[in-house]
C-alpha cells in the first residue's frame, strides 16, 4: 500500500493512468467520492462505499433504488454484496461499508473507472470483487461478483446481495407515506424478484441473478431486522433470508447463495438490476447475462466506448497532472455533465430535472469532438426551449415537448403524477436570466466548426411558445433579445441574474453580459461570414462594435473592469466600493471575449492575480460581502467564503486561464490552471476532502474557516470549461470552419509536447517544439513536411498527418496578418481565430 500520510498531509488513493482508474486504497474518506455508471438512460451514482442510487432517465420520476440523502452514516443505502463465513458466522461486505470491518485487517480497494466501479476486498484469505456497470444497450445494472479462496482449506460461504427499492417518484418516496407505503409490492419466482408500483401499473423493476438462489428477501425490514441497519442485517447474521414478499411496505432485492470453495477455487456470480417486468424484460435479461460471455462483451463494449472518445484527443506534456486530467478525467466529467445536466448526484437527488439552459449550453461546448450526436440532440432541445422573443427558459425539462403516452386512458390515479404542459413552463421576463440564450450561440458555432456540419444552421426548430425558425434564426433572436435588453448607456441589463445566480443587481446592468454579448456576436459574425450572409455579417459586426465601445466607455475603473450597476445606480466591482471591489467574471471576460484592449485586459488580469488568486484557485470576488444589501443581491446574504460570496468558484477559473492564453501569458495561465487542478490536491485531502479526480462547484474561500475544502463534485460547468481552456487554449489546438488552428500558450519551460487529435475523420499527430522557450507564437508550422501559413486545412478522411510546430518569436507574418505576440490579444473572440 502506498504511503497515505505525508507528514500531516493525507491521501486516500492514486491515479492509475494506464487503466484510467482512480484507485482508493483507504476507504474512510471524510466525504463520499462518487462515480457515474451508465451513459444513456440507466444511471447509478455510486460512492466509494457502494452507496448510492439508480434511476432511469429521471432522478425525480423514475427512481429505481432509494437513497437517504444527506444522511448519517454517509451514502446509505447502496448496492451491496455481503459475504458470510458459514462455519464461523462472521460476515463482511465487499465494499468497506456497510459492514465497516477494521480495514487494517480486511483490505479494501475501490477502483472508480470510466462508467464502472470495482470494489475489491481481501479478508481471511477470501479475495472478492464486485464490479458494477451498465451495458451500453440494456437498461440494467450488472454486478459481476468474483469470490476466490486463497487459503489452503475448503471454505463454506454465503453470498447475499442487497439493495432497497424506491417508490419510483422522489415525491412519493418522501411524503404522504399513508399512501406511499401501500403503493408498491414485490413477488418472487424463476430466480427473479419483481417490484411493482401501484400508482403506475406499467412500472416494474426487477432484480435477478445467474444462479438459483437458496433464499431471498423482498421485504426490507425482514432482511434488515428491527432496530438494525445495513451494517448488521439479521438475514446475513442468521445465514439465510426469510423468503419474504409483500404488497405494501418497503422492498429490497436480496438473493442468497451458499457456496463451497476448494483451495484456489473461484466462483463468479452475476446480479442484475433492471427496468421492466419479469415477463417483459427480466426473463430475457436473466438469460442473456447468465451467459458470462455476454457480461464480458458488454464490459468490453463499454471500455471501447470510452477508448474511442478518449482517443479523439490525447496529449503528452511535461505536466503529469495536466495529462491525467485532460486525457481521462476531465473529459469524462465534461461528458457526464452533458448527459445529466445538474440533477443527478448526492447533492441533487431528484426534485429538479431537465436542463439548466445556461448550464447545458456551456457543457455541450466542450465535447462536440467526442459526442457530436449527443451535443446536437441537446442543442436541439435547448433551442426548442427558447421562446420566440429570444430568451431561453431558465430551467426546463425537454420531455415536456414530447407527446405523453396515455398508458391508462380514462383512469384517475389517486395521486397526481405530473404530466406538465409546455405552456405551463414558459416563464415571463421576471424569470429571465440575461445570459441563458447567449451561450447557445457559441455552442452551435463550436459544434459546426468541429464537425463541419454547416447544414445544422438551417435546421428548423420550433420555439417554445409559438412559431419556428432555423437554428441560425434562433441565434439571431438571442443576440437581438440581448441588444433590446440594453440600457441607454449601452450596457446590457442583468435581468433576474446573469451567470452569477446570486448577483441580482436589482435587475440593473451586467458587465458580464455585455462581454458575453460581444463574444457571442463575434461567434455569429464569423458564422455569417463563413455562410456568406453579408447583410448579417455587417449588421452584427456593427452591433459588436457598439457593444465594445460601450464596455470601454462605461465599465473601465482605472485598473480593472466593473462588474455592473445596480438598479439604484451604484457601480459594483469598482475600487470605490467597500465590499465587492473586484470580481473575477468581468475581468476574465475582458480578455476571454476579446472586447477589451490588450492593455486593459492585461491590467484586469494582473488585478485578478493580485486580489483574487490563491494556491487553490481564484476567488470570485473581494472583499467578501458581510452586510446584506438587496440592491446588490442575494450574494450579500451568503456566508463569506462560500458559494458566490468569495469562494473559489471553479466554473469561472478557466475563463481566467483562457484570458491569459489570449494575452499570451502561458506561465500565468498554467499557474492558474494548476492551482485549480483537482489532481494537484490528491495529497491534501485533509483540506480538500472532495474527489481529486473531479472539479467541484466551489472550493471554500480564504474568508471562511474551512478554506480549501471543495464541495459539489461532478456536475458543474467547471468541467467543460477547464477542458476547453486546457485543450483549445493551453495546448492551443482548435478547429475553425475551414482548418485546424495551432496556437499553443504554454510555460516557457515546456520544451516540447505532443497531441494526437482526430478531427473530421482524419488524425493529426501534432509535435510542438519550443527551442526558444517562448510562451506563445508559432514560428514554423509544417504539415506532412510542407510549410503551412495559417491554419491546417482539412485533410482527407482516414488520413494520418504529421504536424510539426516550432514555437518562437514571431515578428512578421508571411500572410500579412497581424501575428500573435507575447503580449497581444489574438484577433477575435471565437475559437477559430488565430
Ligand atoms: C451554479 C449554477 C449555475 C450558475 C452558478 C453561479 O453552478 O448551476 O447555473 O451559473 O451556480 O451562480
Amino acid at each position: 500500500m502506498n504511503e497515505q500520510r505525508l507528514g500531516s498531509r493525507m491521501r486516500y488513493g492514486y491515479f492509475d493512468d494506464i487503466n484510467r482508474e482512480y484507485v482508493i486504497e483507504r476507504p474512510d474518506i471524510p466525504v463520499s467520492w462518487t462515480n457515474y455508471l451508465g451513459v444513456k438512460d440507466f444511471c447509478t451514482v455510486i460512492s466509494h462505499n457502494a452507496g448510492g442510487y439508480s434511476f432511469c432517465r429521471s432522478t425525480e420520476h423514475h427512481r429505481i433504488t432509494r437513497f437517504r440523502q444527506n444522511g448519517v452514516p454517509l451514502d446509505r443505502p447502496g448496492h451491496y454484496v455481503y459475504l458470510r463465513d458459514d462455519e464461523t458466522g462472521e460476515y463482511w461486505s465487499l465494499s468497506w461499508q456497510p459492514v465497516g470491518k477494521d480495514f487494517t485487517k480486511a483490505k479494501y480497494i475501490c477502483r472508480h473507472g470510466l462508467s464502472y466501479s470495482r470494489f475489491q476486498c481481501n479478508y481471511q484469505q477470501i479475495e472478492a470483487e464486485q464490479l458494477l456497470f451498465v451495458p451500453l444497450e440494456d437498461d440494467v445494472e450488472l454486478w459481476d461478483v468474483r469470490i476466490r479462496n486463497r487459503g489452503t482449506k475448503p471454505r463454506k460461504l454465503s453470498v447475499f446481495s442487497y439493495l432497497e427499492f424506491s417508490f419510483h417518484h422522489v415525491e412519493i418516496d418522501n411524503q404522504n407515506l399513508q399512501m406511499s407505503l401501500y403503493a408498491a409490492g414485490s413477488n418472487y419466482s424463476d430466480g427473479i424478484i419483481e417490484y411493482d408500483f401501484f400508482y403506475e401499473p406499467w412500472s416494474y423493476h426487477f432484480f435477478a441473478s445467474n444462479f438459483q438462489p437458496d433464499s431471498y428477501d423482498c421485504v426490507r425490514d425482514k432482511f434488515i431486522g428491527n432496530y438494525r441497519t445495513e451494517t448488521n442485517p439479521i438475514a446475513v447474521e442468521r445465514g439465510t433470508c426469510g423468503n419474504s414478499t409483500d404488497l405494501g411496505g418497503n422492498h429490497c432485492g436480496s438473493l442468497h447463495k451458499k457456496l463451497e470453495l476448494k483451495p484456489g477455487e473461484e466462483m463468479r456470480m452475476i446480479f442484475m438490476l433492471g427496468v421492466g417486468s419479469r415477463e417483459e424484460k427480466g426473463l430475457d435479461v436473466r438469460l442473456k447475462f447468465s451467459n458470462l460471455n455476454n457480461v464480458d462483451s458488454a464490459f468490453d463494449d463499454l471500455k471501447k466506448y470510452w477508448d474511442k472518445k478518449e482517443s479523439v484527443l490525447q496529449c503528452k506534456t511535461p505536466n503529469q497532472g495536466f495529462n491525467s486530467m485532460v486525457n481521462t478525467w476531465n473529459l469524462y466529467q465534461a461528458e457526464t455533465c452533458v448527459v445529466w445536466s445538474r440533477f443527478a448526484s448526492f447533492i441533487e437527488v431528484g426534485g429538479r430535472v431537465g436542463l439548466g439552459y445556461r448550464d447545458t449550453s456551456q457543457d455541450v461546448m466542450a465535447v462536440p469532438h467526442t459526442s457530436p450526436d449527443k451535443v446536437k440532440e441537446r442543442m436541439i432541445e435547448l433551442l426548442h426551449g427558447q421562446v420566440s422573443r429570444g430568451y431561453g427558459l431558465h430551467l426546463f425539462d425537454p420531455e415536456v415537448f414530447k407527446p405523453v403516452e396515455d398508458k391508462l386512458p380514462g383512469v384517475k390515479l389517486p395521486t397526481v403524477v405530473p404530466s406538465p404542459n409546455p405552456s405551463d413552463i414558459i416563464h415571463g421576463m421576471d424569470s429571465v436570466c440575461s445570459d441563458d440564450a447567449l451561450w447557445i450561440v457559441a455552442s452551435v458555432c463550436e459544434y459546426v466548426m468541429e464537425t463541419g456540419n454547416a447544414e445544422f444552421f438551417d435546421q428548423v426548430i420550433p420555439f417554445a411558445d409559438a412559431g419556428e425558425g432555423s437554428v441560425y434564426e434562433h441565434l439571431k433572436r438571442s443576440l437581438d433579445f440581448t441588444a433590446e435588453q440594453t440600457a441607454a448607456n449601452g450596457i446590457c441589463f442583468g435581468l433576474r441574474a446573469d451567470w452569477n445566480d446570486c448577483l441580482n443587481l436589482g435587475g440593473g446592468q451586467s458587465a458580464m453580459v455585455s462581454f458575453m454579448h460581444f463574444w457571442a456576436l463575434r461567434y455569429f459574425v464569423d458564422a455569417a461570414k463563413f455562410l456568406g450572409r453579408e447583410n448579417d455579417f455587417k449588421k452584427y459586426s456593427e452591433m459588436a462594435e457598439k457593444v465594445r465601445t460601450a464596455i470601454e466607455r462605461e465599465l473601465w475603473d482605472g485598473e480593472w473592469y466593473a462588474r455592473g450597476v445596480t438598479k439604484a445606480g451604484i457601480k459594483i466591482g469598482v475600487k470605490a466600493n467597500e465590499e465587492g471591489k473586484i470580481f473575477l467574471e468581468s475581468n476574465s471576460w475582458a480578455g476571454l471575449s476579446g472586447a477589451a484592449s490588450p492593455e486593459r485586459a492585461c491590467s484586469a488580469m494582473d488585478a485578478v492575480h493580485k486580489y483574487l488568486a490563491s494556491p487553490y484557485g481564484i476567488h470570485l470576488n473581494w472583499p467578501v460581502f458581510t452586510k446584506p444589501n438587496d440592491d446588490i443581491g442575494y450574494v450579500t446574504r451568503v456566508y463569506p467564503g462560500l458559494k458566490e460570496n468569495g469562494s473559489i468558484f471553479n466554473h469561472p477559473n478557466p475563463w481566467a486561464v483562457i484570458a491569459e492564453c489570449k494575452l499570451g501569458r502561458g506561465a500565468l495561465a498554467m499557474k492558474l490552471h494548476d492551482a485549480l487542478l483537482p489532481y494537484n490536491q490528491n495529497d491534501m485531502i485533509e483540506i480538500r476532502e472532495a474527489e481529486p479526480y473531479s472539479y467541484c462547484q466551489f472550493v471554500i474561500g480564504r474568508d471562511h474557516p474551512s478554506y480549501g475544502r471543495a464541495r459539489h463534485p461532478w456536475l458543474t460547468g467547471s468541467a467543460g470549461w477547464s477542458y476547453t481552456a486546457a485543450t483549445k487554449y493551453i495546448l492551443g489546438i482548435r478547429p475553425s470552419y475551414t482548418g485546424l488552428v495551432i496556437d499553443p500558450c504554454i510555460p516557457a519551460g515546456w520544451k516540447e509536447f505532443e497531441v494526437q487529435r482526430r478531427w473530421r475523420g482524419a488524425t493529426y499527430n501534432v509535435k510542438v517544439k519550443n527551442p526558444d522557450g517562448v510562451e506563445k507564437g508559432v514560428r514554423i508550422l509544417k504539415l506532412n513536411g510542407e510549410i503551412i501559413n495559417g491554419q491546417i486545412p482539412v485533410q482527407g478522411v482516414g488520413s494520418v498527418n504529421e504536424v510539426e510546430v516550432t514555437m518562437g518569436k514571431v515578428t512578421q507574418s508571411k500572410t500579412g496578418k497581424k501575428p500573435v505576440t507575447a503580449k497581444g490579444v489574438s484577433e477575435g473572440a471565437t475559437s477559430g481565430h488565430t
